[in-house]
């Protein structure tokens, strides 16, 4: 509410240089002795930008004019550069995109990390640029000025804004395809959008889903629990306008989480399950299990974790933070065995079961938290454990893995990281108990995005 009482400082306009580009995808420039971030401000970009949070040492701001573009600069692909929170970094040269994310691990590891020169190797570009996704999550939402379902993807910085997708430079137009057949079916039908405000509506996700190494496309409808007997109209008007599909399920959610994962699934057409292929490996994907998102790129990466671990061939190898196996079972052909710990129950089913389909009978998988799975194996006085692999989520190790790993006296531990900063901190934690991070590579899996993985190796000081 507006309160008249308090003062309201006039919007402040500065022309910024922007320099570098943060965490996060915001430019960097500087101004009378503070930092500026700026949204849609790229390297070598004069622009004019509004700010509009104003802390100490620590400004933002939002470029509304280019006074002069970056040499950089490319014409961007699709209508919803800007508005969406996925591609922040469309627009900018691919190779510019690389150096910065090298240079935001490298400056993460120096000032987070207290690393004064982090051991960088060049950077892995992705192979494929654009259309590189293999599954992408659509929300169905209200348009707030004409009340019409919409379904597409949240604007930037908006987890309760959604705008109406036409095209994604990030899929193949199969899936844009998908969404539009969908929203047709469903505004003709006068189904009504789940509305996250509310909790009124019945259509809330559209999760479209392809394999790389077979073709297999498989849709996921998420609504709520309510009948609209919707079922055979869907199922011929998606498979009428995209054959390409393979299968459709129709998952049901009642929960206020916005999560597109249903309580309840169904078969609605063809085959729920896709056959996808890392390497030499098959892995049978159920519609909800973990899979990278960058398929070709995924192999690039557990080919790197290989290549850093430099496996002897006769260790017991660790793969802590699993998911569905993918890089212990890339492992265990050249390690004596793998002991793979994930929290999540479906994803250790699934990671036995892809041991079982690839015939890997040396790999083993335990659902356990890691830090407890971690003190009973230490309690158990093991040192057997001569090769670590470790893929924590975005927030990295709890404060007291670091200590329980080195207390393994590992001979390697590969830490593959999709968040610099906690990189960083956890490599400060590894190195004050005796693992110096000897090697750090940024793999590029998601171009245009600010997303920002790398593989890091730690060994004990001599
Ligand atoms: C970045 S994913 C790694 C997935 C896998 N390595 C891959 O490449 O497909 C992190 C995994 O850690 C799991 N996880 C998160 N916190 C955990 C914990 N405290 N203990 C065990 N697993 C955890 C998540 O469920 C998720 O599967």
């Amino acid at each position: 509410m507006h309160d008249p009482r308090r003062r309201q400082s006039p919007p402040q306009y500065l022309e910024l240089e922007i320099e570098d580009l943060a965490l996060g995808g915001r430019g960097v420039a500087h101004h009378e002795g503070k930092v500026v971030l700026v949204e849609h401000g790229f390297p070598g970009d004069l622009v004019k930008a509004r700010v509009y949070r104003r802390r100490r040492t620590l400004w933002e701001a939002q470029a509304e004019e280019i006074l002069s573009a970056s040499p950089w600069r490319e014409p961007p692909r699709g209508p919803h550069v800007g508005t969406c929170g996925g591609c922040k970094l469309q627009g900018l040269a691919y190779a510019e995109q690389l150096a910065a994310k090298t240079s935001q691990v490298t400056e993460a590891l120096r000032r987070l990390g207290g690393i004064d020169a982090p051991p960088m190797r060049d950077s892995i570009p992705a192979p494929e640029i654009f259309e590189y996704r293999n599954k992408m999550e659509f929300s169905f939402a209200v348009d707030r000025e004409t009340g019409q379902l919409i379904c597409g993807m949240h604007y930037a910085g908006r987890f309760d804004r959604v705008f109406d997708l036409q095209e994604c430079p990030l899929v193949p137009p199969t899936y844009a395809a998908v969404v539009q057949a969908a929203r047709a079916f469903l505004r003709e039908r006068r189904v009504p959008a789940y509305d996250q405000r509310t909790h009124e509506g019945h259509a809330r996700f559209l999760v479209v889903r392809r394999s790389v190494a077979s073709g297999e496309l498989v849709v996921n409808f998420v609504t709520t629990s309510a009948d609209y007997a919707l079922k055979d109209g869907f199922v011929t008007a998606l498979t009428g306008a995209v054959p390409e599909i393979t299968g459709i399920v129709h998952s049901v959610s009642d929960r206020k989480a916005q999560v597109a994962v249903g309580e309840r699934m169904d078969v609605w057409f063809g085959r729920d399950h896709m056959t996808e292929r890392l390497g030499d490996l098959e892995f049978d994907l159920a519609p909800n299990a973990f899979f990278q998102t960058n398929s070709r790129q995924a192999a690039a990466l557990y080919d790197l974790v290989v290549r850093a671990a430099e496996p002897s061939g006769d260790e017991l190898t660790l793969d802590l933070y699993c998911g569905t196996g993918t890089i212990g079972l890339y492992v265990a052909p050249r390690v004596s065995a793998v002991l793979g710990v994930e929290s999540i129950a479906e994803s250790v089913d699934n990671a036995r079961a892809n041991a079982a389909r690839n015939g890997t009978d040396n790999a083993s998988f335990e659902c356990a938290d890691v830090l407890d799975w971690l003190k009973q194996f230490d309690a158990a006085g093991s040192d057997d454990a001569r090769l670590i692999v470790i893929d924590p989520p975005r927030a990295g190790l709890h404060p007291d893995v670091p200590k329980l790993l080195v207390n393994l006296k590992p001979r390697r531990i590969v830490y593959v990281s999709c968040n610099p900063a906690a990189l960083a901190r956890d490599a400060q934690l590894l190195g004050n108990r005796g693992y110096a991070i000897t090697q750090v590579t940024p793999i590029d899996m998601f171009p245009h995005t600010a997303h920002i993985e790398s593989v890091a190796v730690f060994d004990p000081r001599a």
